[in-house]
This record gives structure tokens, C-alpha cells and sequence, in this order.
């Protein structure tokens, strides 16, 4: 049986970095609130020339080269993102002018954290009818356009970035084993955001013009009726842990092995105590917990593929290894996958 296997990954982050100790200046909070509650240090703000397209054309790029896979040989790109830098076209279909893809056909996931998870097992399922296409998986965010930077429940949690993934066949028993993936719009009040443009305008501007980060020229609003992430925190994290932890369980099930077979967790990058929990409650030591979320925040759909990008080049992930990989996301999304590497 053809699975989808990935043969190269890639990714991109913006340059600037916003550290704690810069949030402090910007609302009442501290880097030990921060870290105790989420394991967050920085996260990183696109500016001049880094929109979404962009960061997912140059994270692509990185895949392709590793891959060793031409930007014609590419039949198809799919990018998860909330913050397209436009409603149309799509993020996938300016990643494909940008690379030069003449011979995909490009579309976007809307499932937030979950979009690359989802867009793995779609591509799956189109490697399983048609094995010799080569397909691009990517996850993206400009989410610093869509913070309220005066809301510091959800400022200091959000980051840009980009990852990718060049998905290809194998029958050796190597790819994808087993996916769950589901969500449950009822309980979509808990974390949205109202639809607008996802340009931060820094994209748009001269280096020299840009300067440094301030978050009083992406338009901040003066009250919470911007059309920013609104999220109930603490019911969005019980949610998270009991839907990450059965989706776990049932991705296990069908894959016919247990917690104790895992070699790598490489999950989304949400919040440190929901990762850690799950670790305890599967028997996988914190070691083997791929975990970035220092650096970059949650950068939504970008987390997963950026934590692959970085745990691959980091020489950790070893040919037969067994990855579990899990999001959980607005809408709600979520979802676990398990992977032979
Ligand atoms: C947001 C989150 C870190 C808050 O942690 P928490 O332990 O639940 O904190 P609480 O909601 O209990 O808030 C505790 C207090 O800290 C305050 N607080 C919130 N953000 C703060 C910040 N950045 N700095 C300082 N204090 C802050 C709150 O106002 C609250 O104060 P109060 O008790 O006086 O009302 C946590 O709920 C979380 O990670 N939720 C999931 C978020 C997530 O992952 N979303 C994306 C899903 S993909």
C-alpha cells in the first residue's frame, strides 16, 4: 500500500524577535507569567517582505531542495492558514507564482492549528490514488496582524512563521499509519476571529521605513471590537488537553501500538503544560517531546511543520522512527497522526 511519506521539509521565520521582556513594555505582564504559564520566551513578528505567501514560498523552497524535488514536479500545493494575506487568491496560489509551480493546482485549509495535520492526511489520500505526484504541504501565519496587542490574554501568545513538507509515496512501511482528525464548530465561540484582511503592514513597507516593532501601527484598536483573536483561555485549554489526549488514543488504537512505541512527540506547540501532560499521560519521557514554543509562541498551523523542519535538520529523527504527531485549534479543529519515519 502507497502511503504519503515526507521527503523533505523547510522553513522560514521572520527576523525579528519579541522577546518577554519587550511584552512587558507593551502590557501589564512578565516574563515569569509568561514562561510558568506557557513555555513562551519569544516569538517572532514578520516584517517588510515576510507576508504569509512569502515565508511559505522560501519554507517550501528549503523542502524542495531537501527533497531534491523540482518546483515543476510539484502537482499540487496545499497551505493551512487563518491569516492569508488576501481572501483571494489564495496563500497556496501566490506560494505557487512565487516558486514557480506552473504545474500545481493550489488551494488553502481553513482549520487553524490543525491546517497542516489536515493537509497531510488529504495528501495521503491523493497519494494513495496517484503515487507519483509529488505534493507540497505547507502551514503559515502572520498572526501578529491579528492580535489586539493591548489584550494581554492573547498577545503574548502568537507568533509568524512558516513550515513545509514535500509529501511523496512510499510502500516500504514508511509514511502515514494512521490519522484521526475531527472538530466541532458548536464550540467555535471559544476562540475566533471576525474575517479582515491578514496583512500585517509592515510587509508592505521599506526596511528603512519600518524601524523597529510597534504594535501601534499594525491599527491597534482603542477597544475589543477589532476583528482580532478573541479566545476564553482556560476553557480552550481544558478543551484542548481532553481532545488532544482521546484524539492520542484512538490514533494509537488504529495504528495498532501504544504509547511506550513512540519515539518522537512532535506536537503543536500551544501552551508547555498541555504538552507535558500528555507526555506523563502516554509514558513518553519530556526528552522525546520535540518542543520549540520558546522561540516561536504558537504560530498556529506553521507549528507543526516548523517543529518537523527544525527536530529533521537537528539530526533527531531517525529512518523507522515512530513520530506522533497532534494539533488542536479554533473552530474547534484537532487531531493526531501517527508517522513511520
Ligand atoms: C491563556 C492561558 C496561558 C492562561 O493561563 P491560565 O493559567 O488559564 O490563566 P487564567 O486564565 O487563570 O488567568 C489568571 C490571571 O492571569 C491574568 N493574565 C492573563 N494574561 C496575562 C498575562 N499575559 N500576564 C499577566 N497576567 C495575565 C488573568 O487576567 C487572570 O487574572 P485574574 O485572576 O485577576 O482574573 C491558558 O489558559 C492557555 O494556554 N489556554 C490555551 C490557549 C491556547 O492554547 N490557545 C490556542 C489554542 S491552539
Amino acid at each position: 500500500m502507497f502511503r504519503a511519506v515526507i521527503e523533505g521539509t523547510g522553513s522560514c521565520l521572520p527576523e525579528y524577535k519579541l522577546t518577554n521582556d519587550k511584552l512587558e513594555k507593551l502590557v501589564e505582564t512578565s516574563d515569569e507569567w509568561i514562561t510558568s504559564r506557557t513555555g513562551i520566551g519569544c516569538r517572532r513578528i514578520a516584517g517588510p517582505g515576510e507576508g504569509t505567501s512569502k515565508l511559505s514560498a522560501e519554507a517550501a523552497r528549503r523542502a524542495m531542495d531537501m527533497a531534491g524535488v523540482a518546483a515543476e514536479d510539484i502537482s499540487m500545493i496545499i497551505v493551512g492558514t487563518i491569516t492569508s494575506e488576501m481572501t483571494m487568491p489564495s496563500c497556496a496560489c501566490m506560494v505557487q507564482k512565487e516558486i514557480g509551480a506552473v504545474n500545481a493546482y493550489a488551494f488553502d485549509i481553513s482549520a487553524a492549528c490543525s491546517g497542516f495535520i489536515y493537509g497531510l492526511e488529504l495528501a495521503d489520500k491523493m497519494i494513495k490514488a496517484e503515487p507519483e505526484k509529488k505534493i507540497l504541504v505547507i502551514g503559515a501565519e502572520n498572526l501578529s496582524a491579528r492580535v489586539n496587542w493591548r489584550d494581554r490574554n492573547t498577545c503574548v501568545l502568537f507568533g509568524d512563521g512558516a513550515g513545509a513538507a514535500v509529501i511523496g509515496a512510499d510502500e516500504s512501511g514508511r509514511g502515514l499509519l494512521a490519522s484521526k482528525l475531527f472538530s466541532d464548530g458548536r464550540l467555535g465561540d471559544l476562540l475566533y476571529m471576525d474575517s479582515a484582511p491578514s496583512m500585517n503592514p509592515y510587509i508592505n513597507m521599506d526596511p528603512a521605513e519600518a524601524g523597529d516593532f510597534d504594535p501601534a501601527r499594525l491599527g491597534c484598536p482603542l477597544d475589543d471590537e477589532g476583528s482580532y483573536i478573541k479566545m476564553a483561555g482556560r476553557e480552550v485549554f481544558k478543551n484542548a488537553v481532553l481532545a488532544m489526549e482521546n484524539s492520542v488514543d484512538q490514533v494509537l488504537d488504529e495504528a495498532g501500538v501504544s504509547g511506550r512505541d513512540i519515539d518522537w512527540i512532535i506536537p503543536h506547540q500551544a501552551n508547555i503544560r498541555i504538552l507535558h501532560n500528555l507526555g506523563e499521560r502516554l509514558g513518553v519521557p519530556q526528552e522525546k517531546i520535540f518542543i520549540n514554543i520558546h522561540k516561536y509562541g504558537n504560530t498556529s498551523a506553521a507549528t507543526v511543520p516548523i517543529a518537523f523542519d527544525e527536530a529533521n535538520r537537528g539530526g533527531l529523527l531517525k529512518s523507522g522512527d515512530l513520530i506522533l504527531t497532534c494539533a488542536f485549534g479554533g473552530g474547534f479543529t484537532w487531531g493526531a497522526e501517527i508517522i513511520r519515519w
